[in-house]
């Protein structure tokens, strides 16, 4: 199994293979291994055979609290000829009874990170099942490798090497997931890909997000998408500037008009289940390349982050690759609002009227709240042009959910509680948490316009709540509809690199959107 990470879309020369074998990692020989342990218990299974080569000296640490084995603290060695492996990580799992799976995850990633610190090329750790399924295990393990490794150099150049003191030329080329038993190779085996398929589509959306505006307008971010497209089998279209005024699209064109640089709604669509093409679900991505504000113009700190403000788009594209390469039975179409939110002479105004595809008419009252507007007319395309439903969207809507949840759990806005019970559920399976936020009908009443049948912006208060009343009011009649305001959870900013996730744009909402695609196909 061959891991090219990156290359696909040429960011990047970086390769890894991700393999499985049966051993153990006392007995494995390379640059290093991993090995996890449970917190206020002594040493077991594959840890206590390391620690009997490594003369009790894991034990040693735990005995004396040098070492608490909490979940997130972990540390690593050279082992000096006492193992067949020259360096050793020891990760930190907390609590047996709190052991789940996304501290499988984040422990792969932090003991594989802590290897590449040390030197290491070649790799290797068992599956922490305990409790576990071992097929979920075993896909987290590979997800939590993928992830974790992850690192976004396509801009430096040698020049960095003498500036910086730092390991960050060091590159991991292999990776070999041990399973101590023949029998759990073809689980394993099949977990791992499935795996390596979710790890390597995130990657793929930070790797976008990463990118910066200059490097990635609408028209850009649509070539990635069609490339992705047509290396793996999906219908691809654009529209365009000129067919998106044919079709009314005036709150999308109205962010777009003041950028030199032209709008696109990029659509992908996969047909699993091409028996039933009338019926499929949707996943909506806000694409706005960079998000000035507009001529209601954002203050300058920080403002570079905006370049990460089609998130929402880049997971949808890469949700789109991981459906196409697992091949569930439904049909999914990926679209993606993309357009560059710039003051220009051309730009749209405070006080402007917009007409969105749906034929409702919108008061502009800050064009910095420019999200909602091109999300307006893809969920108006998605929902009554394509009839799909259900239809997630995932967008970098509002600093306000970052003040009410952090960066630890994305905002849930829907018309459909079971949408919502979903949706949390998934969150806590894929580590991408979600939590629900209230949608009454009173916060409706901030959008109310003297003008026009909606504005824009509801202010300050609740103001997540009425940007997904804004989104909510352009879902077609009958159409069951979730949003995440990924503002918060996609780490922008000051979002800090922790196990798996890494410092910047993150890539999530990819592998909900995955698993949520997945689901569905199911339980049909
Ligand atoms: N892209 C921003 C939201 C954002 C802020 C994302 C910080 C990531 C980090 C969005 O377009 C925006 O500007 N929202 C406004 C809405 C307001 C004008 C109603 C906001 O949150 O201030
Ligand atoms: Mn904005
Ligand atoms: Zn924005």
């Amino acid at each position: 199994m061959t891991i090219l990470r990156n290359t696909s879309y040429n960011f990047s020369e970086e390769q890894m293979e991700l393999k499985v074998e049966v051993g153990t990692p006392a007995q494995w020989r390379g640059d290093g291994i991993v090995v996890t342990v449970f917190q206020n218990e002594s040493l077991s299974g594959d840890a206590a055979q390391v620690d009997r080569a490594l003369n009790g000296a894991i034990q040693r640490a735990l005995d004396s609290k040098e070492f608490s084995a909490r979940y997130t603290i972990h540390y690593a060695f050279y082992s000096m000829g006492a193992l067949p492996a020259a360096r050793v990580a020891v990760v930190g799992l907390g609590k047996r009874e709190k052991f789940k799976l996304d501290r499988a995850r984040r422990a792969a990633a932090d003991g594989a990170k802590d290897l590449r610190k040390l030197g290491a090329k070649h790799i290797a750790l068992a599956v922490t099942t305990d409790g576990l399924d071992l097929a979920d295990a075993a896909q987290a393990t590979a997800e939590g490798i993928v992830m974790g490794l992850f690192r976004f150099q396509k801009y430096y150049t040698e020049a960095a090497d003498p500036l910086w003191e730092d390991d960050f030329r060091n590159q991991i080329e292999s990776v070999t997931i041990l399973v101590p038993d023949a029998a759990q190779l073809d689980t394993v085996r099949a977990a791992v890909e499935r795996g390596r398929i979710l790890g390597e589509a995130n990657n793929f959306a930070r790797t976008l997000a990463n990118e910066p505006s200059n490097h990635l307008t609408p028209l850009h971010l649509a070539e990635h998408a069609r490339e992705m497209s047509e290396k793996n089998g999906l219908e691809f279209y654009v529209i365009d500037r000129a067919k998106a005024q044919e079709k009314g699209m005036g709150a999308f064109l109205g962010v777009a008009q003041g950028s030199q640089n032209p709008p696109a709604m990029i659509v992908m669509r996969y047909w699993g289940d091409a028996e039933h093409k009338d019926k499929g679900i949707g996943l909506i991505g806000k694409g706005i390349t960079f998000d000035s504000g507009g001529i209601s113009l954002k203050p300058a700190d920080g403002m570079e982050n905006m370049k990460g403000d089609m998130s929402g788009g880049a997971a949808t594209i890469a949700a789109m690759q991981a459906i196409a390469q697992l091949k569930p039975k439904i049909n999914v179409t990926g679209i993606v609002a993309a357009a560059e939110n710039m003051p220009g002479g051309n730009a749209f105004k405070p006080g402007d009227i917009l007409r969105a595809m749906n034929g409702m008419t919108i008061e502009i009252n800050n064009t910095d709240a420019e999200g909602r507007l091109v999300l307006a007319d893809a969920v108006a395309y998605a929902t009554k042009d394509l009839k799909l439903s259900p239809v997630l969207d995932a967008a970098t809507l509002t600093g306000a959910v970052v003040v009410a949840l952090g960066v630890y759990r994305a905002g849930v806005f829907t018309n459909d509680d079971e949408l919502a019970e979903t949706l949390y559920e998934i969150g806590e399976k894929t580590g991408e948490k979600n939590w629900q936020m209230p949608m009454d009908e009173e916060y409706l009443l901030a959008l109310r316009s003297d003008w026009a049948d909606l504005k824009n912006s509801g202010g300050r208060s609740a103001g997540s709540i009425t940007g997904a009343w804004f989104i909510r009011s352009f879902v077609e009649k009958g159409a069951k509809w979730a949003h995440l305001d990924i503002a918060g959870a996609v780490n922008l900013g000051d979002g800090k690199e922790r196990g798996y996730i890494n410092k910047w744009g993150n890539g999530t909402p990819t592998r909900t959107f995955v698993e949520f695609a997945l689901q569905q196909a199911n339980a049909k």
